[in-house]
């Protein structure tokens, strides 16, 4: 295989907030929590996840511009992690973004020829103006603004939201970069312009042989361009690899429920939102223990990291559904979830009535009222007190299955090295 051009390693992207004093909230927000990944050079490799799973903070912190907390980003056989800013800048040119939103990354206070040829300023790329000029109107007849001469001293705002993001690709590709992170570059423009735009730069990316970690919500559109993709949940990578062998028979059940969540085509219906089948994605601040994606999984079984929380939950959803006289008898029973303690590995209920409590519990474990049950491994009574514990639920590492990456312990269970 040949070197890839960026071998990222156990990466974390940690932002200081402000934590709860009186809550369990942690005062960082792992929005990328260790992931390891490559791109080799000249393919498309797909970044894929909902909103707040990380992809953006992941884009920028390849690109440093955003600091990484630990792990290395080693492009070209230099780890980019440690450098400064000085020592960066010779390498901004190699290294490009092309962000979501054009009218965000464009100056309006510029020309189209001074925000485009700016960065040939910048890095001492055109040695006069009307070099500078030269360039930048080779350079819009390539992003197809088309004769690029009459578009030179028009102002933003003068274009249309395609022609705008035509604009940002050719600023970020007219130092002549080797990687570009496209940070869901066609989100804001009209679906009818969409494709055209996409279209652009995949030729781009063949004419000019430049990689991409192309940044996506939408999974559609990943298949359509990239040649690796990489499922984003929660700051961590659940599965990668090849994209024919990721859509063909994927392996991780996140990955399957955004494939399920793909609607078919239907041209007579404005394209909406795709909500997964599996409710909310839970706070990056308060990330779920065990794996991430237990609370919203539909396979998730005995080592997915059930704890306390989870019975909480599981409470809380089943008093919308059963009659109201069982949900007095329960919350009756536990004293009302708000006096639940959750602790490392259980849960304890100090205010109910104990008898009632372990006789409503032990029933739903017999019965095996939701998956959580079967990580039960003790409920014990001590007085007044009931407390719940549960067995090991380890954060499961990526594993080879079939070809790809996979982390999920479905395929064996694995253990993640924090
Ligand atoms: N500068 C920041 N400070 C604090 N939290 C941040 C910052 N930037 C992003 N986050 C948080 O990090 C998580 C990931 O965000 P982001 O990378 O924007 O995800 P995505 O691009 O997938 O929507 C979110 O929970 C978001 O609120
Ligand atoms: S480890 Fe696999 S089965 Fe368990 S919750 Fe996670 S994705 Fe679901
Ligand atoms: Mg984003």
């Amino acid at each position: 295989m040949t070197q890839p051009l960026l071998d990222v390693v156990d990466l974390h992207t940690h932002f200081p907030v402000r934590g709860g004093l009186f809550s369990r909230r942690s005062d960082v927000v792992r929005a990328v929590d260790g992931v390891t990944f490559d791109i080799a050079p000249g393919e498309v490799f797909g970044l894929v996840g909902e909103s707040g799973s990380g992809k953006t903070t992941l884009g920028r912190t390849l690109l440093k511009l955003v600091d990484p907390t630990s792990g290395s980003i080693i492009y070209r056989g230099r780890d980019l992690a440690p450098l400064r800013e000085r020592e960066m800048r010779p390498l901004r040119r190699e290294l490009a973004l092309v962000s979501q939103d054009p009218n965000a990354s464009l100056n309006p206070a510029m020309t189209v020829a001074q925000g485009v040829g700016h960065p040939l300023m910048i890095h001492g790329l055109a040695s006069s103006r009307t070099q500078m000029r030269d360039r930048v109107g080779e350079m819009l007849e390539r992003v197809g603004l088309t004769p690029g001469e009459r578009f030179l001293d028009v102002y933003p705002e003068d274009l249309s939201g395609g022609q705008k993001q035509r604009l940002v690709i050719a600023r970020a590709l007219i130092t002549e970069p080797s990687f570009v992170v496209a940070d869901e570059p066609v989100a804001a423009l009209d679906m009818s312009v969409r494709a055209r735009v996409l279209e652009l730069m995949l030729d781009l990316q063949r004419d000019l042989g430049l990689t991409y970690l192309f940044i996506t919500h939408d999974l559609a559109t990943a298949r359509f361009l990239c040649d690796r993709i990489g499922i984003l949940y929660l700051g961590n990578l659940v599965e990668w690899g090849d994209a024919d062998t990721l859509f063909g028979d994927p392996q991780h059940p996140y990955t399957r429920a955004l494939l399920d969540a793909i609607p078919l085509p239907d041209p007579g219906r404005r394209e909406r939102d795709k909500d997964l089948p599996v409710g909310e994605m839970p706070d990056a601040q308060e990330p779920p223990s065990g794996c991430r994606f237990h609370p919203r999984c539909p396979a998730a079984f005995e080592p997915c990291g059930w704890t306390g929380d989870d019975l909480i939950g599981f409470f809380e959803r089943r008093w919308t559904e059963v009659d109201t006289d069982a949900v007095r008898a329960e919350v009756e029973a536990t004293g009302g979830l708000d006096d639940a303690a959750v602790r490392d590995g259980g849960i304890r209920f100090d205010a109910g009535d104990a008898p009632a409590l372990v006789r409503l519990l032990e029933d739903l474990r017999a019965r095996q009222a939701h998956p959580l049950f079967t990580a039960v491994e003790a409920i014990e009574r001590d007085g007044d007190h009931v407390e719940v514990s549960f067995g090991p639920g380890p954060e499961p590492a990526l594993q080879r299955v079939a070809g790809r990456e996979v982390a999920c312990h479905l395929h064996g269970i694995t253990t993640r090295e924090r």
